[in-house]
């Protein structure tokens, strides 16, 4: 008999959570680059393709999965997929990705979360207001960073911060917690996102010297096509990568929040409602800020050499610039990074949840007990990211644990679900307590569709990218050892994982046979 489980509190609430564990940094610092470098409005052909083909079905098989595991006591895959698959012996090693990966994301998310809350105090301070250049920005965020010279002991202030209201926010629980939160932090969210679209949308031409550097070529730079970059496989996997990660699909984050639900509650409205959500804060609001703002103030030649330059340079260098040339500028400045914070706390709380779940289901042991080990564990795991921040570990920790493992992650899940659970038996599950009825042709979809396209891009992306990368091409001499550093790293903490899941289910084991 599984034991009691926490669960949500209201409808709505889980909406706001799963909508809350999707709308991150990636929404407001990740789509507008990634659209921006991969062919602009011709980028979101294989983004909407994507969206429908692998984020809405994954979302739906996601959902589904969590609320049939949580209903046998499991809010993490090792559980969700022996109960699917109880002959095959090593599928639950297979669910171990989805606390792996969701831990390897957290280990650098949450450093970078700090960043925002630290700047959103400079922003009100005036603490980045005497920068001028995107020189002396890019030098200002180097040493926040520790980089350079820099002192680190400000920037790891901020972190154990960040980390602790984490950890506080997950203690509290489910409903408690991170149900409380996400109803807050959501409509501020939002709030903040309308004020600083309907800045930028006014901001006009702000240098009559430069009268192409305005709003309408702005917008036009992210959004008018360039159909060429649809020939190269490059701009696909960006655009299904994008997808998997602002959707926060196959992490196994929404398996651990939807195994919180009841039986009978809706899955389906529930998570398009969450989908939907989260489109309108990326490809809107997303769309509607850093783009233009940074295009009408310094051209479109500047955007491309920031971007280049480094993956955060547009947020975190770009804008700080933009703010300190407007009226009102500390409060907008407050405003934009105040708002990633939201983002991101909403969505490292998801990151969090699956560990802090597993140890509750599969060891029995109380939640002030695993978030306690948990807390210990991840702290130790965000270390690498704060110290070896200059040496490409954030690149490394991000390639495998935020981009292969999710599509791994889901190809798995999407066959298991379509054909070792079996298309039927999936469609009945999706459809208890509907609210409405996923279209037929998502059966289809679901089958074949779906996992062929997985399988796809997980072939081009092994050669694409997987193979360079494992080779480490591109990265210095002097740096090779910590990324070779963070492989064994990870390849530990996926070792340790699968130790426990062993020694969980053989305790398990023990404990039938002692009753029988
Ligand atoms: N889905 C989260 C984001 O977009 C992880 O940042």
């Amino acid at each position: 008999m599984a034991k009691a489980r926490q669960a949500w509190g209201t409808r709505l609430g889980i909406i706001m959570a799963v909508a809350g564990s999707a709308i991150g940094l990636g929404n407001f610092l990740r789509f507008p680059v990634q659209a921006a470098s991969n062919g602009g409005g011709a980028f979101m052909i294989p983004y909407f393709i994507s969206l429908f083909l692998l984020g809405i079905p994954l979302m739906w098989i996601e959902w589904t999965l969590g609320r049939f595991g949580g209903g046998f006591g499991h809010g993490t895959a090792p559980g969700i997929f022996h109960t699917m698959w109880e002959k095959n012996r090593f599928i639950k090693y297979f669910g171990v990705i989805g606390i792996f990966g969701p831990l390897i994301i957290l280990s650098y998310y949450t450093y970078i979360e700090s960043w925002t809350l630290a700047y959103s105090v400079f922003a009100l301070t005036g603490k980045y207001a005497g920068a001028s250049t995107q020189e002396a920005m890019k030098a200002f965020l180097a040493s926040y960073q520790g980089l350079g010279g820099g002192k680190i002991w400000p920037a790891y202030i901020f972190f154990i911060i960040t980390f602790a209201a984490n950890i506080g926010v997950i203690y509290y629980g489910i409903k408690g917690g991170i149900e409380k939160l996400c109803n807050i932090a959501l409509p501020f969210l939002f709030i903040f996102g309308i004020v600083l679209m309907a800045r930028v949308l006014t901001l006009g031409t702000p240098d009559m010297s430069k009268p192409t550097w305005n709003l309408a070529n702005g917008l036009g730079f992210l959004w008018n096509p360039d159909f060429s970059a649809l020939k190269s496989a490059k701009v696909w996997l960006a655009a299904a990568g994008q997808i998997f990660f602002t959707l926060s699909v196959g992490i196994g984050v929404i398996l651990t929040y939807a195994s919180y639900l009841k039986k009978g509650d809706d899955v389906v409205l529930s998570g398009l409602s969450a989908v939907g959500t989260n489109e309108l804060a990326e490809v809107v609001i997303g769309g509607s800020i850093i783009i233009p703002a940074a295009f009408v103030f310094f051209g479109p030649v500047d955007i491309k050499a920031v971007a280049q330059s480094g993956a955060f340079n547009l947020g975190f260098v770009t804008m700080p610039l933009i703010f300190n040339k407007i009226f009102l500028g500390a409060l907008f400045g407050f405003a934009w990074f105040f708002l990633l914070f939201l983002a991101g706390i909403t969505s490292s709380i998801s990151l969090a949840q699956p560990a802090v779940a597993f140890l509750e289901d599969e060891f029995d042991i109380s939640r002030g007990k695993a978030v306690a080990i948990f807390g210990a564990a991840s702290f130790l795991l965000c270390q690498p990211a704060i110290f070896f921040l200059g040496r490409g570990v954030v690149n490394e920790l991000d390639f495998w644990g935020g981009t292969f493992c999710l599509v791994l992650f889901a190809t798995v899940e999407t066959i298991l679900f379509a054909w070792v659970f079996g298309m039927e038996k999936a469609w009945e599950e999706i459809h208890h307590g509907a609210d409405m009825r996923v279209p037929g042709v998502y059966k289809f979809i679901i089958k074949y569709v779906t996992p062929l396209f997985l399988i796809l891009i997980l072939g081009f992306w092994f050669f694409q990218e997987g193979v360079p990368t494992i080779m480490m091409k591109g990265i210095a001499n002097a740096d090779k050892p910590f990324v070779l550093g963070t492989r064994i790293f990870l390849m530990a903490i996926f070792a340790a994982l699968a130790v426990m899941v062993k020694v969980a289910w053989k305790r398990k084991r023990d404990r039938e046979a002692l009753k029988r």
